[in-house]
């Protein structure tokens, strides 16, 4: 199947910067609808105004997508702006780069609001509605660290594992609904996820300078939706990673390791 994104209503999560906003800005010069929703309002609006003065069409909506007041909001208002929904992207999302046992029980539990729970309550909140659309679809921005857990990201892993979990699952339940669930597994992305760390004091300092634009992630998610895609991993270290993972795990996890203790005995 082939999906034809003109005229699409979709919801963009974390729409405010990285690569949410490049999604929503291809999304909108491909015709579709978009509805742009994060906690920063002004750059919410920003958007709205930069994508409507290149033709597209698109509103913003406050939303703290760990807030179920907030997500009802937004979807009541994507239903009562355009009458429907036809695709939900699940990509808020939000790190922390430090080691397991200098970390807490707080923490844990924001990445998992943010990363696990909220994605999960939207998708039950807006399947309803979904079902009724056109060629509805969900799609989910996990992690490479979905398919591996990496030392230093332990909470970050455990989040986006569990989403990847919880698609695997509903992948199958939603076929009985017409609804496609699309996951993408993207590697190092240059946006402001390193501004946004809730902690950064792993022992490497994270090469984001040398990630993906956003604009090319945005440009091959839109391509996955366009293609019906079930999953699909971005970047070169991303598929490697989990290629060596999957093919030769004892080696992987070595590798890990030795970096790991290189690290700690560099810096005692
Ligand atoms: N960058 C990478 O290397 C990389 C790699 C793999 C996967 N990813 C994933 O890609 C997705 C997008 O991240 P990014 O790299 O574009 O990072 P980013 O530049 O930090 O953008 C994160 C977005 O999430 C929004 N957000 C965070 N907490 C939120 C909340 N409680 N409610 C609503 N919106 C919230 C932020 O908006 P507000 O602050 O305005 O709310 C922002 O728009 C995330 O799921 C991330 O895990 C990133």
């Amino acid at each position: 199947m082939k999906r034809t994104i003109a005229g699409q209503r979709i919801i963009v999560t974390g729409a405010s910067g990285g690569i949410g906003r490049a999604i929503a800005e291809n999304l909108a010069a491909q015709g579709a609808r978009v509805i742009l929703a994060a906690r920063n309002l002004d750059r919410l609006k920003e958007l709205e105004t930069s994508i409507r003065g290149n033709g597209g069409e698109a509103f913003a909506v406050p939303c703290d997508v760990t807030k179920p007041d907030d997500r009802q909001r937004l979807f009541a208002a994507t239903v009562e702006h355009w009458g429907g929904l036809d695709g939900l992207i699940n990509n808020a999302g939000v790190s922390a780069w430090g080691h397991f046992q200098t970390s807490n029980e707080a923490l844990n539990r924001t990445i998992f609001e943010v990363n696990f729970f909220a994605p999960v309550e939207l998708m039950r909140l807006c399947m309803p509605e979904l079902t009724k659309g056109e060629q509805p679809f969900v799609l989910n921005v996990t992690s490479m660290c979905a398919r591996r857990g990496m030392p230093a990201w332990p909470e970050y892993s455990a989040s986006k594992f569990a989403l990847i979990g919880m698609c695997e699952a509903l992948r199958g339940e939603l076929v009985r609904f017409g609804t496609d669930l699309i996951t993408i597994v993207p590697g190092l992305t240059k946006s402001e996820l390193n501004q946004h760390l809730l902690r950064s004091d792993g022992k490497f300092t994270i090469p984001f300078e040398t990630g993906m634009e956003p604009a090319y992630v945005a440009e091959r998610i839109v391509e996955a939706i366009r293609a019906n895609r079930r999953e699909v991993v971005l970047g070169g270290e991303a598929k490697r990673l989990i290629f060596f993972n999957r093919f030769v795990p004892k080696l992987t996890n070595w590798l890990i390791a030795r970096r790991v203790k290189k690290l700690y005995r560099d810096s005692e």
